[in-house]
């Protein structure tokens, strides 16, 4: 279960923008500064991280849309820059908020037309298709356009196409986004059958819960720099603040309470206001500490304190420092 299938060695990507009146001035950004990582066959593997992260332009580089400027990559024991012929079409991506349906067919329709582009013989194109629209809940909705389709259909639809050509690797940009919350569950429990059914799977997200739902392994991903590889597990324990402790603190203000909480070095990970006073979520390495200082301020009333385990989103928060 454990041979890598992606294997990626200090790979850097710059882009050049040109601004300026005359665009002469090229300012140089390093979108993704030299990051290593492998994934496993079988696994599904997350790279999460805020907007502008490096993300996309990772699963770029990895599905041979975007050359590296610098760095080593292989994927199925090929080159995806020299090799990209071969490796194209035994991997498939799906890039978020990308519109490659055609909203005027049917799904029926797109579904013939890209297994046409896979050169999929028709015979087999009668029964693949219906089978994929079956996996992916739009048999009834087979020969209805496009158009008419919600988001979260529409998103279903650009996963059968995604695994027209049974791809070895399936890499999703963003899967789930803008989509409601029952959609999305839906979508994870269909990306969690892929990968029962032997893909692997790699994604992006900017979610915390859908990563901790779904990945094997996660990298944390900020400004161009893998901060963190690790299941879920290992990530929320290894951080150092290994308690949190959860309260509302009755008759203070935001303003008062940050104030406060600054005088004693402490960064809250949540802070919510409530009609009279505060809901507090703070990660420590001291719990016993930090609640008694909580009980003796004067400045409010603790309420309803419980002290939990961290959550991938502490970690994250520890990691990368405030959000
Ligand atoms: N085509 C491009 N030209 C110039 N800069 C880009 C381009 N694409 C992305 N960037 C910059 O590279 C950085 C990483 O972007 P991206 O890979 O899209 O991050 P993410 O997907 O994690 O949000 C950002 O600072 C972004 O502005
Ligand atoms: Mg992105």
């Amino acid at each position: 279960m454990s041979r890598k299938i992606i294997e990626v060695q200090n790979v850097k990507r710059f882009y050049n923008i040109k601004s300026g009146f005359w665009k002469k001035a090229i300012k140089n950004v390093e979108a993704v500064k030299g990051i290593s990582f492998h994934v496993n066959k079988g696994e599904i593997f997350g790279l999460l991280g805020p907007n502008g992260a490096g993300k996309t332009t990772t699963i770029k580089m990895l599905t041979t849309m975007l050359i590296p400027s610098s760095g080593q990559m292989n994927i199925l024991g090929l080159d995806p820059v020299s090799q990209h012929k071969e490796l194209r079409p035994r991997i498939n991506f799906i890039l978020g908020g990308e519109r490659n349906l055609y909203w005027r067919l049917s799904a029926y329709d797109n579904l013939a037309y890209f297994a046409d582009l896979y050169k999929i013989p028709r015979t087999v194109q009668q029964t693949k298709i219906p089978e994929l629209l079956k996996l992916v809940d739009l048999e009834e909705a087979a020969h209805r356009k496009v158009e008419t389709f919600s988001k979260g259909m529409k998103q279903r639809l650009q996963i059968a196409r995604g695994i027209l050509n049974n791809p070895e690797i399936l890499f999703l940009d963003e899967p789930s986004i803008g989509l409601d919350p029952i959609s999305a569950r839906n979508l994870r429990e269909l990306i969690k059958s892929l990968n029962a059914q032997g893909t692997t799977i790699v994604l992006t997200t900017h979610y915390m819960f859908e990563a901790d739902e779904l990945c094997d392994r996660i990298a944390f991903i900020n400004h161009g720099e893998i901060i963190a590889i690790d299941t879920p597990g290992n990530l929320k324990q290894h951080t150092n603040r290994q308690s949190v402790v959860e309260c509302n603190l009755v008759g203070c203000n935001e303003g008062d309470l940050r104030t406060l909480l600054n005088e004693i070095n402490i960064a809250p990970n949540e802070l919510h206001p409530l009609q009279n006073g505060m809901k507090v979520r703070i990660a420590t390495e001291d719990p016993q500490k930090l609640v008694s200082w909580l009980y003796s301020a004067v400045q409010f009333t603790v309420a309803d304190l419980s002290i939990t385990k961290p959550s991938l989103e502490d970690a994250y928060v520890a990691m990368i420092g405030g959000k």
